[in-house]
C-alpha cells in the first residue's frame, strides 16, 4: 500500500486520497486533462500517458523509459513532466500542448519490439491528442518502431521521415538564449571575449561549445566522462578543462551553462557562482522554489531553462509538417527574441525571469483555452501554423 492520507469530503466523511490524486485534482500543480494508465501483459508494458493541456494544440512530449522506485513515483513524474511540456511548448510559440509518457521498468531488461509496438498502439488510441518523442531511455530507433503503429510519433530517424538528433537545435537555442542574455546585460548579442563555463559536454553541451568557440568565447568545460571532454578537446584544443562542476562554478566566469543534470542551481552553487549569466540546456535547473530569487538577489541573470532549451522540441515538432531543418532552425532562432521579452517583462514587473516566463506561458494557454476550449481533435495535428 502506498502513502495514502485522509481527507474530509463535502459530506464530512473521511476518505483516503493518494498523493497522485491529490496532485491531479487538488493542487496548483494539477489540472491535467487526461491521464491514461496502460498495460499489456504479454510484453510486460506498464505505461502512463499524461496530457496536461491541449489548449494550444495536441500534447507533445517525450516518452521516458525508467525503472521507478514505485508505480506512484512514475505517475507523479509523468504528471510533472507533462505540465513542464505545456509551459515549454507555449513559450516556444508552438501550436502544441503539453504531455509526457513514462514506461515503467528498466529499459535494459524490458525493452522489446513487442513492448514498443504495444505502447505505440496506446498512443494511437488517443487519436492525436498526444504526440510522442524521445526522452531519457528512449532513442530514435525506438521511435521508428513506435511510429509503425501510429502517426503521432516524432523524433524518428531521417530515413523514416524524422529529424534525427534533436540536440542539434537544442544547443542552437541555448546559444540564442545566451546571446539574448549578453544583449540584455552587456548591450551586444555576442559571447566574444567572454568566459563561458559549460558543465556537461554530452549531446547538447558539445554542440554548444562549437557555437561558443565560433563566436569567439573563452570556453571552460567539465564532465564526469573523460571521453566527452576528449571529444571537445579534439575539436577545440584551446578549450580549458575544470576538474569538476564544483571547481567550474568557482572559476572567474561571465556565463555558466549547466548542460548535465537537473538541480544545478541550488543552495550550494548559487552563493559561490561568479558568473553574471546562467543559461544552459539542463531541464529543471532550479533545485527548489526560491532559488530564482536568490539568483536575482545576487545580480545573476537567469535565462529560464525551458525557454532556452526548447530547440529540441521545436526540431521534433517540425516532423508533423514533413521535417525541414531550415524551417525548424528559423523557429529555434526566435528563442533569442523570446528570451529578451522575458527579461524585459521581469524588469518591468520587478520579478525574476523564471516567474516572468511562467506568467507569459500561462497567459498564452489561458487565451487559447478561452478561444477554442481545452480539447483538440486529431485533425488539428496537420493544421498547425
Ligand atoms: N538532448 C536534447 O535535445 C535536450 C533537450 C532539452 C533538454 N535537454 C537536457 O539537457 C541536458 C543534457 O542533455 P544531453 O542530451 O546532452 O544529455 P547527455 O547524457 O548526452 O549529456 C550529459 C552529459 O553530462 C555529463 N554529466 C553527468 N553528470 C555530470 C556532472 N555531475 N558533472 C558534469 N557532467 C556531468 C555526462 O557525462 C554527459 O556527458 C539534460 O538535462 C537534458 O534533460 C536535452
Amino acid at each position: 500500500m502506498t502513502d495514502v492520507s485522509s481527507s474530509v469530503s463535502a459530506d464530512g466523511a473521511s476518505s483516503p486520497v493518494s498523493p497522485v490524486l491529490r496532485t491531479l485534482f487538488r493542487s496548483e500543480q494539477g489540472g491535467h486533462e487526461q491521464v491514461v494508465l496502460c498495460q499489456d501483459r504479454e510484453s510486460g508494458l506498464k505505461a502512463v500517458i499524461a496530457i496536461h493541456s491541449t489548449a494550444l494544440g495536441p500534447a507533445l512530449g517525450g516518452t521516458r523509459f525508467h525503472a521507478y522506485a514505485s508505480d506512484e513515483e512514475a505517475v507523479m513524474d509523468a504528471l510533472n513532466l507533462a505540465r513542464g511540456m505545456s509551459y515549454k511548448n507555449a513559450m516556444a510559440g508552438l501550436a502544441l500542448g503539453g504531455g509526457k509518457a513514462v514506461i515503467i521498468g528498466d529499459p535494459e531488461q524490458l525493452k522489446s519490439e513487442e513492448l514498443l509496438l504495444a505502447y505505440g498502439r496506446f498512443v494511437a488510441s488517443l487519436g492525436g491528442r498526444y504526440v510522442t518523442a524521445c526522452d531519457v531511455g528512449t532513442y530514435v530507433q525506438d521511435m521508428d518502431v513506435i511510429a509503425r503503429v501510429n502517426e503521432w510519433t516524432t523524433g524518428r530517424s531521417p530515413e523514416n521521415g524524422g529529424c534525427g538528433d534533436s540536440s542539434v537545435l537544442t544547443s542552437y537555442g541555448v546559444f540564442q538564449g545566451m546571446r539574448a542574455a549578453a544583449q540584455h546585460l552587456w548591450g551586444a548579442p555576442s559571447l566574444s571575449g567572454r568566459t563561458v563555463g559549460v558543465a556537461g559536454v554530452g549531446k547538447v553541451g558539445h554542440y554548444l561549445v562549437d557555437h561558443l568557440v565560433a563566436d569567439g568565447a573563452d570556453v571552460v568545460v567539465t564532465d564526469v566522462r573523460r571521453e566527452s571532454v576528449e571529444r571537445v578537446l579534439a575539436a577545440h584544443p584551446g578549450v580549458r578543462v575544470a576538474a569538476s562542476t564544483d571547481e567550474l562554478v568557482r572559476l572567474p566566469l561571465d556565463v555558466y551553462a549547466p548542460c548535465a543534470l537537473g538541480g544545478a542551481l541550488n543552495d550550494g552553487t548559487v552563493p559561490v557562482l561568479t558568473a553574471k549569466i546562467v543559461c544552459g540546456a539542463a531541464n529543471n535547473q532550479l533545485a527548489h522554489p526560491g532559488v530564482e530569487k536568490d539568483l536575482a538577489e545576487r545580480g545573476i541573470l537567469y535565462a529560464p531553462d525551458y525557454v532556452v532549451n526548447a530547440g529540441g522540441v521545436i526540431q521534433v515538432a517540425d516532423e508533423l509538417h514533413g521535417f525541414d531543418m531550415e524551417r525548424a532552425r528559423a523557429k529555434a532562432a526566435q528563442i533569442f527574441d523570446t528570451t529578451l521579452e522575458i527579461f524585459a517583462k521581469a524588469e518591468a514587473d520587478g520579478i525574476p525571469p523564471a516567474v516572468a516566463a511562467d506568467r507569459i506561458a500561462e497567459h498564452r494557454m489561458a487565451v487559447a483555452h478561452g478561444a477554442h476550449g481545452a480539447r483538440v481533435d486529431a485533425t488539428l495535428v496537420g493544421a498547425q501554423g
